[in-house]
């Protein structure tokens, strides 16, 4: 067990339905420590290169509209275990199929694409994605 960082993102349709207060109230119960925090209007070159292990699959182009549809919210938190402790209070990638009570089922819609949150799903991707939108000085340590 080790203190880990992981990437989270609002996606548009849980900002746009104004649920940023709500989810950052259930990370925070639930004992992670937001240590970054921002909102982004995504460009396309900026979702692409974020989705870029996706590139080329049927959902890629839809998955990008839908990310670039309104602002994001990206945070980086932080806790025991936070990858694997985070993706499953996220719950399953399609809402449909995400356990009663996770952040998917609540606030994503029942659909794949439109599933609400973003959570990193490995230490390296974790690294990777926490670096696409924070340097070094924007992760905060308390
Ligand atoms: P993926 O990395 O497989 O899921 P997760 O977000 O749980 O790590 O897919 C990335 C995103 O792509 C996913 O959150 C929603 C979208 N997506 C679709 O639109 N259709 C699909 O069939 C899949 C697998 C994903
Ligand atoms: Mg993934």
């Amino acid at each position: 067990m080790a203190i880990e960082r992981t990437l989270s993102i609002i996606k548009p349709n849980a900002v746009v339905k104004h649920n940023i207060g709500a989810i950052i109230q259930r990370l925070e119960a639930a004992n992670f420590k937001i240590v970054a925090t921002k909102m982004i209007k995504l460009n396309q070159e900026q979702a692409e290169g974020f989705y870029a292990e996706h590139k080329g699959k049927p959902f890629f182009d839809a998955l990008i509209d839908f990310m670039l549809s309104a602002p994001v919210v990206v945070l980086v938190l932080e806790s025991e275990s936070a990858i694997t402790a985070y993706r499953e209070i996220m719950g399953a990638t399609n809402p449909v199929d995400a356990a009663r009570g996770t952040l998917r089922a609540d606030y994503g819609e029942a659909h794949v694409t439109f599933n609400g949150v973003h959570g990193s799903d490995s230490p390296e991707s974790a690294a990777r994605e926490i670096a696409y939108f924070f340097s070094d000085n924007e992760v905060n340590s308390y």
